[in-house]
C-alpha cells in the first residue's frame, strides 16, 4: 500500500514547537490532536514520531503563507493514488491532484460553469429537488436528518452536474462516487500510519474506482450523444471540444472530483445548520420572521439571495462553528522556511479551518453559535475559510452558497425540525470532513413558528457550547 512520506526536516527538535507523539493520534481524532498542539505551541507546530513529522499552521498568518503560495506548497489531496495505470489513479486525476501550470490551465476551464453568471441556471433545479424532498415528508415523521440531507444532495448534485435526461445513470454515478469517497475516507488514516488491516479496504477501494470509472465514462458518452443541456457536464464537454487540451480521462477525473467535493460537504453543512437552528430557538425564531417577511409561502427566488441578511449570518456562523471541511494539507515542493521550521521538499503541512475558526483572539466565545457576531465582523480570507482560500479556493463556493440559501428556506417554510429528546449526536473529522458519526434523529412538524430546543448528549458538546435548554440563546440585535 502506498503511504504518504512525512519528511523530517533538519532542525533539532529542542528549540522547536514540536510535540512528540503518535502520528496515528492525528488520524484517530484530528480535532483533539490539533487543539492540543495549538494550546501547547500556538500558531505553528509539529507532531513528531521517530523520523516522521507533520507540521501544522493555525490562524491567518501562516495559513496565508501556505495557501497563497501554490508554487512552494503543492496540493496532494489524495494520499493514496493507486498503481500508475489503475482506475483509482485516473479517477483521482482531477484538480486536487494537479499543480503548477497544469492546475492553472485546467482550473480556468473547469471554473467556467461555476461563474456567478452561470449559477442562475441551476436555481430551478434546486427548487424542484427541494420540493420533491419536502413533498415526501409527513408532519410528525421521525428522520435521520443527515441521511435525508445526504440523499437530497446526492440527487441535487447529480442533476446539476450531469443533467436530467439520464437521471438514473446520473444517480448511479452519484452512488458509486459516494461509496468510493467513503472508502477514501476510511483509508485516510493509512496515509499517516501504515496499517496491514487496511489492505482489504485498499483492494475494495481499487475495485470501487474501477466500477466508478466505467459508469462515469458511460455518463460522458451518453451526454455527448444526447442534446446538450445547461448541466455542468454539457458545459465542460463544450469547453473540451472548443478549447481542447484535455483528454477524456482528465474530463472523467474532473467530473468525479466535482461530485465528491460537492455532495458531502453541502449535505453536512445542511445537517449542521439544521442541528444548530434546532438547538437555538431564538435564532430559529428570528430566521423564521425574516423568511416569512421576505419569502412567505412562495418558492425562494434568485433575487431573494441578496435579501436575506439574517440567513446569510446564520450560514456564515454555522460554517464557522462546524466547518464541513475541517482541515486540508499541502506538501512542500521545494526547501522553504515556515516560521521556525526549515522544511525539506515533501514535508507535510496541515492547515485547519476548524482550529482557525475557533481561535478566541479572532472570534470571542468561539464555541458559541452567535450569528449576529457577523454584523460587524470582517475577518481576512485566511481567518475565515470554509471554502479554503488563495489560488485553490473552492470553485463551487458560489454554487454551494446558492444551494444552501435556496434549500433552507424551501425546507423551513413548510416544516420545523427538532431533535429527539435525549438523542446522542457525535461528530468526527474523517480524512478532511466533519461528519456526524451517529444518526441525527429529528422530528419534522408543520411550520408554526413555535420553537423549543431539546436535551441532547454526545461529543457535539465538545465542539459547540449550546445554551441550556430552558434558557434562551443570547442574540445581539442589529443597531
Ligand atoms: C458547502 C459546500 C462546500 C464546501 C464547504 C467546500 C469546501 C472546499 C474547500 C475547503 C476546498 C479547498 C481544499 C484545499 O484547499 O485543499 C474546496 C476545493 C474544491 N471544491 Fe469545494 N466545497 C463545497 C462545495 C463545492 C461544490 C458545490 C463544488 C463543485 C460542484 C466544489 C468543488 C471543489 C473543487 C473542484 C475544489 C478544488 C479546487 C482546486 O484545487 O483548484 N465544492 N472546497
Amino acid at each position: 500500500m502506498s503511504r504518504i512520506s512525512i519528511a523530517s526536516d533538519h532542525d533539532s527538535s529542542d528549540a522547536l514547537p514540536v510535540s512528540q507523539g503518535r502520528i496515528a493520534d492525528f488520524a484517530d481524532d484530528p480535532v483533539v490532536c490539533m487543539r492540543r498542539l495549538w494550546a501547547r505551541h500556538g500558531e505553528v507546530a509539529a507532531l513528531e514520531e521517530g523520523t516522521q513529522r507533520i507540521h501544522f499552521v493555525f490562524g491567518p498568518h501562516y495559513t496565508k503563507q501556505v495557501l497563497s503560495d501554490a508554487t512552494t506548497f503543492h496540493s496532494r489531496f489524495f494520499a493514496l493514488r493507486g498503481p500508475r495505470r489503475s482506475s483509482h489513479r485516473r479517477v483521482t486525476s482531477g484538480l486536487l491532484s494537479m499543480n503548477g501550470d497544469e492546475h492553472r490551465r485546467h482550473r480556468r476551464m473547469v471554473m467556467q460553469p461555476f461563474q456567478k453568471s452561470a449559477i442562475g441556471a441551476y436555481h430551478e433545479t434546486v427548487c424542484e429537488v427541494a420540493d420533491e424532498l419536502v413533498s415526501g415528508w409527513q408532519p410528525g415523521q421521525l428522520v435521520d436528518i443527515n441521511a435525508e440531507m445526504t440523499r437530497y444532495m446526492l440527487r441535487l448534485t447529480s442533476r446539476i452536474l450531469f443533467g436530467l435526461d439520464n437521471a438514473e445513470l446520473a444517480e448511479h454515478v452519484g452512488e458509486l462516487t459516494e461509496r468510493w469517497v467513503a472508502l477514501n475516507h476510511a483509508l485516510g488514516p493509512a496515509a499517516f500510519s501504515a496499517d496491514d488491516a487496511s489492505t482489504d479496504l485498499y483492494e475494495e477501494l481499487l475495485a470501487a474506482a474501477g466500477e466508478l470509472e466505467v459508469a462515469a465514462k458511460e455518463m460522458i458518452r451518453s451526454r455527448r450523444d444526447g442534446k446538450p443541456g445547461s448541466d455542468v457536464l454539457s458545459l465542460l464537454l463544450r469547453a473540451h471540444d472548443e478549447q481542447g487540451g484535455i483528454t477524456d480521462e482528465q474530463l472523467m477525473g474532473h467530473i468525479v472530483l466535482l461530485f465528491g467535493a460537492a455532495h458531502l460537504t453541502s449535505a453536512h453543512t445542511l445537517t449542521w445548520t439544521l442541528l444548530l437552528l434546532a438547538q437555538h430557538p431564538d435564532v430559529m425564531r428570528q430566521l423564521h420572521e425574516e423568511l416569512t417577511t421576505v419569502v412567505g409561502d412562495r418558492e425562494p427566488r434568485q433575487e431573494d439571495l441578496d435579501a436575506l441578511p439574517y440567513l446569510d449570518r446564520v450560514l456564515k456562523e454555522s460554517m464557522r462553528v462546524l466547518p464541513a471541511s475541517s482541515y486540508s494539507q499541502r506538501v512542500a515542493a521545494e526547501p522553504t522556511q515556515l516560521g521556525p521550521f526549515s522544511l525539506a521538499p515533501g514535508a507535510v503541512v496541515i492547515f485547519s479551518q476548524f482550529i482557525t475558526h475557533h481561535l478566541p483572539e479572532l472570534y470571542a466565545e468561539p464555541e458559541r453559535f452567535l450569528p449576529d457576531r457577523w454584523l460587524d465582523l470582517r475577518p481576512s480570507p485566511y481567518a475565515y475559510l470554509p471554502f479554503g482560500a488563495g489560488p485553490r479556493m473552492c470553485i463551487g463556493a458560489a454554487l454551494g452558497m446558492m444551494q444552501l440559501k435556496i434549500s433552507l428556506p424551501s425546507l423551513l417554510r413548510r416544516f420545523k425540525f427538532s431533535l429527539v429528546p435525549g438523542a446522542t449526536v457525535n461528530a468526527r473529522v474523517m480524512s478532511t470532513m466533519l461528519f456526524p458519526t451517529t444518526s441525527v434523529p429529528m422530528r419534522i412538524e408543520s411550520q408554526d413558528g413555535q420553537f423549543t430546543s431539546q436535551p441532547i448528549g454526545g461529543n457535539i458538546h465538545t465542539l459547540v457550547d449550546f445554551p441550556s435548554v430552558s434558557g434562551a440563546s443570547p442574540i445581539r440585535k442589529a443597531a
